[in-house]
């Protein structure tokens, strides 16, 4: 299922809940439609990054090569969300009278550990990667962060889009508001001096203005159109079998459908196979494995180990055995 729905699509999204396998499915995926011959870019939007450590290598913002017809890279969150405080910086001080610079600068402080400002951002550079990488790649696979972080990224471009229109309404309002002073005073030169009389370069500031919130603008659109193009788009969930990810998983896909962006297809990944007895065995043996490099590393820290239940711990009664079991 997996590989027919990549060779169909220009664009994947692999989402789902932390430590399901989202990141070694897409790199998979990506791999595998690399070896068929088609140029893949691989872009971590998760600000954990373990791209890096599933190659093995550093990844970092700008594309590296990590196979024959496959390159990777990280977004990364604290470069993209100064490059975007700049941007916003740059514009919010063509806004303001030049006399307010340090208002603007305290604001673009406070903005910065704000709430969804990561988010934002990243949602920016994934516009930005859509829009230039789609000329030198066929495919491009993202491996995003985990579930409600993802939706809520789906989601942004419409929001952002939103923002954006009211700007550019308000600078209509404010611009017919600034044309009719400048009418009233091509007689008496009320307009000028109610603008400082520098005409000019208010015109100037209003057309920068006006061109950075109509680039934003078409390039969270054309990001919105990508990701509801079911033909071209398509995101994948990736889950454990166990419940709460199957509950989350149910969830993302309600909130991406809302969102307008199709869900292609499920992907379980870490079933038991069949014939547990030798494999159990050697299951183990790895686990001890990993233990022993755990012990190794924080050999201070005290350990307990739970074993894995033959059932999901739901309900009081069940929850209550196994309360028992960490006795
Ligand atoms: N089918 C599998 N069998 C065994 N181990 C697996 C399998 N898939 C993934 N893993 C292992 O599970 C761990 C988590 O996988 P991975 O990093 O791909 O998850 P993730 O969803 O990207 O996590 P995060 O939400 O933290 O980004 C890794 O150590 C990986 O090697
Ligand atoms: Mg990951």
């Amino acid at each position: 299922m997996l590989l027919e729905l990549a060779r169909s699509k220009h664009i994947l999204f692999f989402g789902g809940k932390g430590g399901v396998g989202k990141t070694t499915v897409s790199a998979a995926t990506a791999l595998a439609m690399a070896m068929e011959g088609k140029r893949v870019l691989l872009v971590s939007t998760d600000p954990a990054h373990n791209l890096g450590h599933l190659f093995n290598r550093d990844i970092g913002p700008r594309p590296v090569r990590l196979a024959s017809n496959l390159d990777g890279m990280e977004l990364d969150p604290e470069q993209t969300v100064n490059e975007h405080l700049n941007e916003v910086s740059g514009s919010l001080r063509k806004l303001m009278a030049p006399h307010l610079a340090g208002e603007v600068d305290k604001h673009i402080e406070l903005s910065r550990d704000a709430p969804g400002m990561q988010e934002a951002a990243i949602m920016e550079r994934i516009a930005e990667v859509v829009e230039q990488a789609a000329r030198e790649y066929d495919m491009l696979v993202f491996d995003t962060a985990p579930s409600g972080h993802t939706a809520r990224l789906i989601a942004l471009p419409e929001m952002m889009s939103a923002w954006t229109d009211g700007l550019i309404k308000r600078r209509d309002k404010a611009e017919r508001f600034s044309s009719v002073l400048r009418n009233m005073g091509s007689d008496k030169s009320i307009g000028n001096k109610v603008l400082g009389g520098q005409e000019d370069p208010l015109a100037e500031r209003e057309s920068a203005i006006r061109s950075l919130l109509n680039r934003r603008k078409r390039r969270f659109s054309d990001l919105r159109t990508a990701l509801s193009d079911a033909q071209r788009t398509s995101f994948i969930i990736v889950l454990a079998a166990e419940r709460l990810p199957v509950l989350e998983t149910i969830e993302l896909h309600d909130q991406l459908r809302r969102t307008g962006v199709k869900v292609g297809g499920l992907i379980v990944n870490k079933r038991l196979p069949d014939g547990l007895g030798e494999f159990l065995t050697e299951r183990r043996v790895q686990e001890e494995v990993h233990l022993a490099t755990l012990k190794q590393a924080l050999p201070d820290l005290p350990r307990q180990d739970l074993t894995l239940v033959a059932h999901d711990v739901v309900g009081l009664e069940a929850l209550e055995r196994f309360a028992r079991s960490l006795a």
